[in-house]
């Protein structure tokens, strides 16, 4: 699918099966986020730019690569987002985070905003916008407007479980971000849940229900 990258690492196939499981604890599912968060930070990743530096080891002076502009900025989509936010830290501790608080109305499906706290300087930042389920879309493509009214333009979207129906629509209003994902699921059931799936990521996540 055109903007699409499926992340398809062995490992990360592994984990995500074991993330599906009804079975796996709470303890377990967040266990398996964390560590699968940080294999598609590596991916989502992969391509950045480097520049070099001068720098002296223990045996001589070299010249050696480092990311190249200012620091990227993961932005989470709360509250599931959390969840892949941690893992990928771990990876860039430097990274500056933005929260964005969304939350789907049951009924209608539509995103609600309910926070919205972002670095300054966002034109000039690679932005990586997380959130585990990209169902209807909805919450994200708001997400994302958010952003791009507040100046970012490099934006890529990560999530671990896409629908046909959610990429349509999220490609429709913009065209311009690229989808990383571990898996694009069967579809949407009539409730807005990703089918197959994993259940409600948040609620799988803290426990909740
Ligand atoms: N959000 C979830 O947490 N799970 C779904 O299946 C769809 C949206």
């Amino acid at each position: 699918m055109d903007g699409v990258t499926v992340i398809d690492h062995p490992l990360v196939q592994h984990k995500l099966t074991l993330m599906r499981r009804k079975e796996t604890s709470t303890a377990s599912f967040r266990r398996l986020l964390r560590e699968i968060s940080t294999l598609l930070c590596y991916e989502v990743t992969r391509d950045l730019d480097l520049t070099t530096m001068v720098i002296d080891t223990p045996m001589e002076q070299m010249e050696s690569p480092i990311l190249e502009g200012k620091k990227m900025v993961f932005a989470s989509i709360l509250r599931a987002g959390n969840g892949l936010l941690e893992g990928m830290l771990d990876l860039v501790p430097a990274a500056r985070v933005a929260h964005i608080g969304m939350y789907r109305d049951h009924d209608t499906l539509e995103p609600v905003e309910y926070y919205f706290k972002a670095p300054e300087d966002l034109e000039n930042r690679l932005i990586i916008v997380v959130d585990p389920m990209l169902a209807t879309a909805n919450s994200a493509t708001a997400a994302l407007q958010r952003l791009k009214d507040r100046g970012a333009r490099n934006i890529r979207f990560l999530c671990l479980l896409a629908t046909p129906e959610g990429i349509r629509r999220f490609r429709d209003a913009h065209p311009d971000i690229p989808i990383f994902t571990a898996s694009i699921d069967r579809e949407l059931n009539e409730k807005g849940y990703i089918m197959p799936g994993l259940g409600d990521a948040g609620d799988r996540m803290y426990g909740t229900k």
